[in-house]
């Protein structure tokens, strides 16, 4: 739902704050500008006076049903939308075996532009289906396909950042390119420089992978020995930005978080990829006390799901397997994990400005869920209320 003069919605919005991990707003009136911006978010008891100041009429105003809400639309974090067109396959191999196996030869397909379109169409359609308004893509190395990532997405009215494509100008608002540097053991430190100039230069975003399996760990070191760290290696090149967005990081020192909590730079949780090729378990909760940045990622097709509801699932079983492990681990709530899914994404990519949660001022972005349509895939019963803890985190 992304409405640019359309008339005012009424009824139920969830969504995330600062203080709040889930605030259920009910009787609320939302109305978006000409220009697809939250012009006001209150209650409906004020509509009259608030049809007087923004000059609608009260009989146009859309009432939400019973069993439905409007929620903020989710932020994918990280996927490779090179990856869709074997999503659930290949997930065998480690990582290191796994990309030189399957991953680089079918990227190495994007040079053809009518592979490059099927692909990246169904997998902008199919992300959109599943509820992500906001997706932080890798492409590959062709950049007429990368270009194409950028034009399909918006086409299809998806915010997208999308790499590579290294230019310092667009003219889609909601597309951005940013900078990707695939990960360090397959960039020479030169190349990595060259791309943190760029960045920053351009005052572009950056992605990377981070820190996902030992063994990559242990090469890191290797390749770069004069680094301290393979966070190090990133903040010599000069990539560790307010805008960088790093995936995984599952092995990363607690002194390395503390370097991310510096530098402004977001982590970029994928669990379903950390259990499918066996990479590792982020700990999120130690993340969130460094007060690092972080966002769910897909991570298609290390991530056998484009689903983001896959990736709040997949977070909170991550958790409490930590806690199975160790019961003094402080175990996610869903709550947490819908605002990790909403407002921690749009932070993570520092689009939060735009997007993330229903503030005035930012783009109306939202997803209109019905919990009771005919056939759906949910029961409800009668007298049940939210089951939500209106506690702060
Ligand atoms: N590290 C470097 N490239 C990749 C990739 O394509 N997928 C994952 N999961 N990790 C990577
Ligand atoms: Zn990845």
């Amino acid at each position: 739902l992304c409405a640019a003069s359309e008339p005012p919605v009424t009824g139920t919005f969830v969504h995330s704050t600062p203080r709040a991990a889930v605030e259920i707003l009910q009787n609320c009136v939302l109305g978006v500008d000409d220009k697809g911006k939250i012009a006001f978010i209150e209650k409906h008891q004020d509509v009259v006076s608030l049809s007087e100041i923004w000059g609608f009429e009260t009989s146009d105003i859309k009432q939400l049903g019973q069993y439905e809400f409007l929620m903020p639309g989710m932020v994918d974090t990280h996927i490779h939308a090179s990856q869709y067109s074997y999503a659930g396959t290949a997930l065998d191999l480690p990582l290191l075996e796994w990309l030189n196996t399957y991953t680089f030869p079918v990227e190495a397909k994007y040079k053809d532009l009518d592979f490059a379109n099927d692909v990246y169409t169904k997998v902008v359609r199919r992300t959109l289906k599943n509820g992500t308004t906001t997706a932080c893509y890798f492409a590959t190395i062709h950049t007429d396909a990368s270009l194409l990532l950028g034009e399909l997405a918006d086409r299809f009215g998806q915010r997208a950042l999308v790499g590579k494509v290294c230019m310092d100008c667009n003219s889609y608002p909601n597309v951005k390119p940013v900078v990707t540097p695939r990960f360090a053991p397959s960039c020479s430190s030169s190349l990595l420089s060259e791309l943190g100039e760029i960045a920053n230069n351009n005052k572009l975003h950056v992605q990377s992978h981070i820190s996902e399996t030992k063994e990559e760990v242990e090469l890191v070191k290797t390749l770069f020995p004069g680094c301290k760290s393979y966070t190090d290696v990133y903040l010599k090149h000069n990539l560790l930005t307010d805008r960088t967005v790093m995936a995984h990081g599952c092995h990363l020192t607690d002194e390395e978080l503390e370097i991310f909590r510096e530098t402004g730079s977001a982590v970029s949780h994928c669990p379903n990829s950390n259990i499918s090729i066996c990479s590792g378990i982020l700990n999120v909760r130690n993340v969130l006390n460094h007060k690092v940045k972080l966002g769910l990622g897909t991570d298609v097709a290390g991530g056998y799901s484009p689903s983001m509801l896959d990736a709040m699932r997949r977070t909170l079983d991550t958790s409490k397997a930590l806690t199975i492990q160790d019961p003094q681990h402080k175990t996610l709530s869903f709550e947490e994990v819908f605002r990790l899914a909403t407002l921690g994404g749009s932070e993570a990519l520092s689009l939060d400005d735009q997007t993330g949660n229903f503030v005035v001022g930012k783009d109306f972005d939202a997803l209109r869920v019905n919990v009771c349509v005919p056939d759906g895939p949910i029961d409800l019963f009668p007298g049940e209320g939210p089951k939500v803890r209106q506690s702060s985190y």
